[in-house]
């Protein structure tokens, strides 16, 4: 019946002038969209949001070819199909994307029955995304719902959300997701887990010809990451076309001054070299304080790849006064600034993270399209998989035997490529368990999506692993997920400079600017033999890139009360496929 309804409406839709359509919206049942039951774990409400007070809406209309464009972009991804390496330029992605000119017609209406004013509306360049700033007294009226500010627990941030939204019948077909509404999360920076205070006198390299001595293991450098890993004789010559792009949120910068301390001890040679900024909706581009996240990763993706251009793209805040700006659309406002660009950087190194059933499906969707665009382009994207094992950012005190572990997003979202963490050498262990039982880095992140199936590129990897494990945990993660972390590499005490003092930094945001560094020098030599860059990565990964990788075969990605997957050979939930081995990945390329 209210199928019927809904396309009735609709159809009307088609014939009637734009003026009639608003008193047709005036007077049309809304659907639930979303609906939360209860305030989320870890939030507590703060008081109403004031009704004068603007917040940026985002709304994400429907978007016409997706599955083209998924299918496009395992085509382009495979090593064994004819269209590799032919990818997309922004106007195909955005045509492939594109909402239906009914969408976008019937979204003008019902914003303009509102009174909001078009010329007001910024949109995507595939005009998929509609960003506005309206009073929360409108925005109350679009949704059909309450707005109050509410307060994550542990950091103290505020936010403006509602517990339920609702769309005009005819409005909701239409429309993906909107933000914000329930989506009630703040990513974790996955490290700020400075372990401690090393001082300068515990000097890093080079008493050996080997970069990587006992040392090594309480303090990990670039020298040695290059040795262990085997990149140190690469010399980069595609730096006129090759990029790395760091992304960098809530902002989290460095100074200056740290950077060329970092490399006068660590990389000599890339004294007085810097790197370009990015400033998406209004992040910052300088600082006189140096976060470690930031430290982490902008010194190594600098440090490893030299003299590569390294790109920061910092992404600002944009939240209502009432929050004191403590809300921001991180993911989002990259991906689409990034997809604006004619040339982005050909890999991406994210070290931030939210948990999966924090985030609104349909919103998590839509993120995740987003990196199958940017993959479309040609570009890597790459995301740590988390610091805490199984049970992402869980309170271990609620956790009981039953309780399923918690995946993390985007590590689940198939399109992009999930970096988990070792320690160690000789051999290299997965971080977890026994392995590094001290601070706050618990475990390399590892999981089972809830939200997206497990792409056929891993089905083999998985499976094997999956037939081991046997009945071990059974309903606690979800068999048939999407499984990472898909690779790993080196987490731990990693020397940074920060505010003018030698640290040590651990996390998965470690790993993470490895890994982009060593896919960034494989596509210099990619580009150097005048080939395309490597882009979306899994499929070849996970079909031939495994073999230049080394298989991790102990440690554990241990959350709560010591439960977690154990390493193992062949593809893990704590390691991925193993570390990556430059060499031999080299010979692997397509
Ligand atoms: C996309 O980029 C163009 C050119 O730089 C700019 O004028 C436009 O405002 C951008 N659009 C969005 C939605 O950011
Ligand atoms: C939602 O819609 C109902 C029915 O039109 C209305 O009574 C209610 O006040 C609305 N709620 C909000 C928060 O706007
Ligand atoms: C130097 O290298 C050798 C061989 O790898 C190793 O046994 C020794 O401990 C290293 N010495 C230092 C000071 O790192
Ligand atoms: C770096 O720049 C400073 C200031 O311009 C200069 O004095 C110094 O010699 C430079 N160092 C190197 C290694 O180029
Ligand atoms: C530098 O730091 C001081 C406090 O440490 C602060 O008051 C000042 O605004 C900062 N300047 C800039 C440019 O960030
Ligand atoms: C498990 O994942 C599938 C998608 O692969 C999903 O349809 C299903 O709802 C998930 N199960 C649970 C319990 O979340
Ligand atoms: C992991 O390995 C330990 C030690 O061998 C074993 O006791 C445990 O059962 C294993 N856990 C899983 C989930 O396989």
């Amino acid at each position: 019946m209210l199928t019927f309804t809904r396309k009735a409406v609709l159809q009307a839709l088609f014939f009637v002038s734009h003026s009639l359509a608003g008193v047709a919206l005036s007077n049309e049942p809304f659907v639930k969209r979303d609906s939360l039951n209860n305030i989320p774990q870890g939030w507590k409400f703060h008081g109403p949001a004031p009704l004068d007070d603007e917040i940026t809406l985002r709304i994400g209309l429907k978007q016409h070819g997706v599955d083209e464009l998924v299918g496009t972009l395992y085509e382009i991804s495979d090593p064994e199909n004819i269209r590799y390496g032919e990818y997309l330029t922004k106007e195909e992605v955005d045509a492939l994307v594109q909402p239906h000119p009914t969408s976008i017609a019937v979204v003008d209406d019902w914003l303009q029955a509102h009174d909001v004013d078009l010329s007001d509306v910024s949109r995507s360049s595939a005009k998929d995304w509609i960003t506005l700033s309206l009073p929360i007294s409108i925005v109350t009226k679009l949704v059909n719902a309450s707005y109050s500010i509410f307060t994550h627990e542990r950091s103290g941030n505020m936010i403006v959300r509602s517990l339920e939204y609702s769309l005009p019948a005819s409005v909701s077909d239409h429309i993906d997701c909107i933000h914000p509404t329930t989506f009630f999360s703040f990513p974790s920076i996955s490290p700020s887990l400075k372990t401690r205070s090393m001082t300068q006198s515990s000097p890093p390299t080079a008493k050996n010809s080997t970069a990587c001595g006992p040392d090594s293991v309480s303090q990990m450098t670039p020298a040695c990451l290059m040795e262990l890993y085997r990149f140190d004789k690469y010399i980069p010559s595609s730096t006129a076309t090759n990029k790395l792009g760091v992304v960098s949120y809530f902002g989290d910068f460095l100074r200056e001054d740290d950077l060329q301390s970092f490399f006068q001890q660590f990389r000599k040679d890339a004294v007085n070299s810097t790197f370009s900024i990015q400033s998406v909706t209004g992040g910052i581009t300088s600082s006189n304080f140096t976060g470690s996240e930031a430290a982490l990763d902008i010194e190594y993706a600098m440090s490893l790849t030299f003299p590569t251009p390294v790109s920061i793209y910092s992404v600002g805040n944009d939240g209502p006064a009432s929050t004191k700006n403590g809300d921001n659309e991180q993911f989002l406002d990259w991906a689409l600034f990034v997809l604006n660009q004619t040339n982005p950087p050909q890999v991406f190194s994210t070290s931030y993270a939210d948990t999966e059933s924090a985030i609104p499906q349909e919103y998590a969707d839509r993120l995740c399209t987003s990196f199958a665009q940017l993959g479309a382009r040609g570009i890597s994207v790459i995301f740590g998989s988390g610091d805490t094992g199984v049970d992402n950012d869980v309170a271990c005190d609620a956790i009981t035997d039953k309780t399923p572990f918690e995946p993390s997003f985007p590590g689940g979202c198939p399109f992009l490529t999930s970096v988990g963490g070792t320690a160690s050498f000789n051999p290299e262990v997965g971080v977890g368990g026994p392995v590094f039982p001290n601070s706050n880095y618990r475990a390399s992140g590892a999981g089972f999506s809830n939200y997206f199936p497990r792409p056929k590129y891993q089905d083999k990897a998985v499976s094997a692993y999956l037939s081991a494990l046997g009945s071990t945990y059974e309903g606690l993660y979800n068999r048939t997920g999407r499984a990472y972390p898909d690779i790993s590499a080196q987490s731990v005490t990693f020397a940074i400079v920060d505010n003018g003092e030698l640290d040590a930094d651990s996390g998965t945001s470690a790993s993470g600017p490895v890994v982009a560094a060593i896919i960034a020098l494989l596509n210099d030599y990619r580009l150097s033999q005048g080939k395309a860059p490597l882009g979306f990565l899994n499929p070849w990964l996970y079909s031939k890139g495994f073999q230049g990788l080394n298989d991790i075969l102990l440690g554990q990605s241990e959350g709560c009360n010591g439960r977690g997957f154990n390493a193992s050979k062949g593809w893990d939930p704590v390691t991925g496929l193993g570390t990556p081995d430059f060499i031999k990945l080299q010979k692997l390329l397509p």
